[in-house]
C-alpha cells in the first residue's frame, strides 16, 4: 500500500524558508528585529526608527531618520475620495472591513500597482504605513459623529495618531506606551498574516493585494482579533473578585481563553512583560487599577490551571482600552503597526520568490463513474 506522507496540520512546526527580518527563539523567550532585541528598541526607539530597520535591514543615522520622517509626514493626507469611501461604508461594519477596503482602494487607484519592484514597493508601503493612521482615524471619529482631524506634520507617528483620534495629545508616558505597542506588533515572522501576505506575493501578485488579505487574516480571533475579544472578556468579568470563577468556569467548559497560547512560543511571549509593564504604567495614570488586578488574576489562575502564558494581545487589550479607543480599533491598531512586517516579508520574498503551492492528501469519496 502507498505510504501517506506525514500531514502538518496547520504547518505546525514546519520551516516554509528562510527570513532576514525577525528571529523568535522560544527556548530563550528572544525576539530580535534585524538582530536587535524587541524589548530594546522598544525602549529606545521611535516607531518610524523601527519602520526603517525592518525595510532596510539597518536602524537609520540621523540624517536617514529625519528624511524618513519628512516623507512619512508628507504622505499622511487621505485624499477626499478615500476619506469619501470611507464615511460611505457602513457605520456598523467592523473597523477592519474598512482598513481591509482602504488598502484594497489604494492599491487600486495606483497606476503603478504592478510594479513590485523593490524601489517601487518600498514607496508604497511608506505610503500605506502614512496614511493608514489617517484611515482609522476618520472612522473612529464618525463612528462617534465627529469630524476628521487632519494629519499634523509636526507631530511623531504615534502622537499625531492619539491626536487624529481625539483631538489632543495625551501625556507622553501614555503615547510612549502606545508607541511601544506598535514597536512590539510590528513584526513576528511567519505568523498567519505574515505568511498570507507571502503567499499572495508569490503568485507576483502586487503588495495592495498582499496586505489586503494579510489584514483578512489578522481579523480573526486566533490571531490579531484576539486584543478585542480579551477587553470583551474583561468587561464581562467587569469586577475582580468574579475574575478566577469567570476563568475556571471557561476552562470546565473547554473554551479557549483569549488573550493566552502561542503556536510558537510554550513557555510565555517575550513581548508580554515589556508591554505589562506598559499597560500597568497606563493604568497607573488612568485610574484603571481594577483591569490591573482582573489582568493579574487571570494571569495566575490560567498558568496554575494549565501552565499556559499570555500573548501580547492579552495586555495589549486593557491598555487600549485605557488610552481611550473603541475595542473594535484595536485590531485596526495591530494592522497599523504590522503593515511594515508584512511589507518586508513582501519584498523579502520577491527577493527570491517560490510560488507557495503545498500538497493535500485526498480523503474524499474514491473515484466514480458518471451516469448519463
Ligand atoms: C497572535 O503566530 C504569531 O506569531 C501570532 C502573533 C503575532 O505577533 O503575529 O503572536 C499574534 O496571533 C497571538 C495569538 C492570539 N490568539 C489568542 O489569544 C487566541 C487564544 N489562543 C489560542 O487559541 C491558541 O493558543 C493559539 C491559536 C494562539 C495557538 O494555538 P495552537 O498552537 O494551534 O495550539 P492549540 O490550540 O492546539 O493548543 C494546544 C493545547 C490545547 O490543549 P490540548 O487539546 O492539547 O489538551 O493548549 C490548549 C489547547 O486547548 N490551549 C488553550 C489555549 N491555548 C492553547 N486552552 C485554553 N485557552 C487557550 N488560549
Amino acid at each position: 500500500p502507498a505510504v501517506s506522507p506525514a500531514i502538518a496540520k496547520g504547518l505546525a512546526g514546519v520551516v516554509v524558508d528562510t527570513t532576514a527580518i525577525s528571529k523568535v527563539v522560544p527556548e530563550t523567550n528572544t525576539l530580535t528585529y534585524r538582530g536587535y532585541p524587541v524589548q530594546d528598541l522598544a525602549v529606545h526607539c521611535s516607531f518610524e526608527q523601527v519602520a526603517y530597520l525592518l525595510w532596510s535591514g539597518e536602524l537609520p543615522n540621523p540624517d536617514e531618520v529625519a528624511r524618513f520622517v519628512e516623507r512619512e509626514r508628507a504622505a499622511r493626507r487621505a485624499d477626499r475620495s478615500l476619506i469619501g469611501l470611507v464615511t460611505k461604508l457602513p457605520e456598523n461594519c467592523h473597523p477592519m472591513d474598512v482598513v481591509r477596503t482602504a488598502i484594497s482602494y489604494l492599491g487600486a487607484e495606483d497606476p503603478e500597482e504592478d510594479d513590485n519592484s523593490p524601489t517601487a514597493d518600498h514607496a508604497k508601503a511608506l505610503r500605506m504605513m502614512a496614511v493608514l493612521p489617517t484611515v482609522i482615524a476618520v472612522d473612529h471619529r464618525r463612528r462617534h459623529g465627529l469630524d476628521p482631524i487632519p494629519p499634523c506634520p509636526d507631530l511623531g507617528f504615534a502622537e499625531n495618531f492619539l491626536h487624529m483620534c481625539f483631538g489632543e495629545v495625551p501625556e507622553p508616558e501614555i503615547v510612549r506606551a502606545f508607541e511601544m505597542s506598535l514597536i512590539l506588533y510590528a513584526e513576528h515572522s511567519f505568523n498567519a498574516s505574515t505568511f498570507t501576505a507571502r503567499v499572495v506575493t508569490s503568485t507576483l501578485s502586487d503588495i495592495y493585494s498582499a496586505v489586503t488579505a494579510a489584514i483578512g487574516a489578522l481579523k480573526g480571533p486566533l490571531h490579531g482579533g484576539a486584543n478585542e475579544a480579551v477587553m470583551h472578556d474583561m468587561l464581562a468579568i467587569g469586577d475582580p473578585e468574579n475574575a478566577e470563577r469567570w476563568l475556571r468556569d471557561k476552562l470546565s467548559r473547554k473554551e479557549k481563553v483569549m488573550g493566552f497560547g502561542h503556536r510558537v512560543y510554550k513557555d510565555g511571549d517575550s513581548r508580554v512583560p515589556t508591554m505589562r509593564d506598559a499597560f500597568f504604567a497606563v493604568a497607573d495614570r488612568t485610574d484603571g487599577e481594577k483591569w490591573v488586578q482582573i489582568y493579574r488574576i487571570l494571569e495566575d489562575t490560567m498558568y496554575e490551571a494549565t501552565g499556559i502564558k499570555p500573548n501580547l494581545d492579552f495586555p495589549t487589550g486593557p491598555a487600549y482600552y485605557l488610552m481611550g479607543f473603541d475595542i473594535e480599533m484595536f485590531t485596526p491598531i495591530f494592522v497599523m503597526a504590522r503593515i511594515t512586517g508584512w511589507t518586508a516579508h513582501v519584498i523579502e520574498q520577491l527577493e527570491s520568490n517560490a510560488l507557495i503551492r503545498p500538497l493535500s492528501e485526498y480523503n474524499g469519496v474514491p473515484q466514480r463513474t458518471v451516469r448519463s
